[in-house]
């Protein structure tokens, strides 16, 4: 069994439930306290063992490419002033992983963005990351789906149980049950964005996957889904049906950063262990919620 140690991080869509920020500055970048949501999905995939890592782009989205290269002029200002620990950090950020960048070009949905990444896969089983979700949990859950992965040597989905809201726009999947697991699943079907009654169950796909490369024989013969989008729950459903997949409930709270409130909660969270914010932010929650 190959090793899994690429990722893709699809980061190219439009952004439209964050407008009208996302018009000017991609909702990758925006921040959770002072680390943008990507250095959280690519900090996940590296604790995780991942060591090359392709983000898919679009355009007005260079400021990635920026926050992951040196910062020649800040690096030298620390330095020359002994600002040691933020130099380190700096210096972390710019040599995290083997990052590269691809351009989608057209925003045709999640499956046509991962179906750029075949010639950066080749023959490797890799990961998905899906640009918006950001999950903090103990052990990173790109690292719990290879141990599925490793256990069993299938692709494997993340999922949650969500309410049923949430299921009209994310994905509905049919599972059953693994003798000896707790979380693992078989999924044996799926669909995008069902409409009410098509529903199998309220377990979701929520941001990670990890498939094998036959997946994008499957991606280019899609017909555009749900939306209008070449999905790719489309792609994973054929596999799902002929070969059965993994589905594991991962353990970790997940965000939309996509999403005004996941944006607004992510920060509560981080703002609540930060260093420098965590007690005031504290003092401060709790006088505004005596107010409400
Ligand atoms: P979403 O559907 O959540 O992102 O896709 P979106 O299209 O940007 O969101 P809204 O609905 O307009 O607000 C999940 C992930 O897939 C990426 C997105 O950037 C996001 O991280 N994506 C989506 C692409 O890379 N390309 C696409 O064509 C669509």
């Amino acid at each position: 069994m190959k090793r899994v140690r690429k990722a893709i991080i699809p980061a190219a869509g439009l952004g439209t439930r964050m407008l009208p920020i996302s018009a000017a500055v991609c909702k990758e970048m925006l921040p959770i306290v002072d680390l943008p949501a990507m250095y959280y999905l690519v900090k996940e995939a590296v604790d995780s063992g991942i060591t090359d890592i392709l983000i898919i782009t679009g355009r007005g989205k260079g400021i990635m490419e920026d926050f992951f290269d040196h910062s020649p002029e800040y690096e030298a200002a620390l330095a020359a002033k002994g600002k040691c620990e933020e130099l380190k950090m700096l210096q972390e950020i710019a040599n995290i992983a083997n990052i590269s960048f691809l351009r989608q070009r057209e925003t045709k949905g999640l499956g046509h963005a991962v179906g750029r990444a075949k010639s950066f896969v080749g023959d490797e089983p890799f990961v998905v990351l899906y640009g918006d979700d950001i999950i903090f949990s103990k052990t990173p859950v790109c690292r719990q789906l290879i141990d599925a992965y490793e256990k069993y040597g299938k692709s494997v989905v993340g999922v949650k149980g969500v309410p049923i809201e949430w299921i009209r726009k994310y994905s509905s999947l049919k599972v059953d049950a693994i003798e000896g697991e707790d979380s693992l699943y078989t999924c044996t079907d799926m669909i995008e964005k069902p409409k009410p009654g098509e529903e199998f169950s309220n377990l979701s796909i929520l941001g990670r996957v990890l498939l094998t490369p036959e997946i994008f024989d499957i991606i280019d013969s899609l017909e555009p889904g749900a939306g209008g989008e070449y999905q790719l729950t489309d792609a994973m459903k054929k596999v799902a049906r002929e070969d059965g997949i993994l589905a594991l409930e991962f353990e970790g709270d997940r965000y939309d950063l996509g999403s005004k409130i996941g944006f607004l909660k992510a920060n509560i969270v981080k703002g609540l262990e930060h260093p420098e914010t965590k007690d005031e932010l504290r003092e401060y929650i709790k006088a505004l919620a005596e107010e409400l």
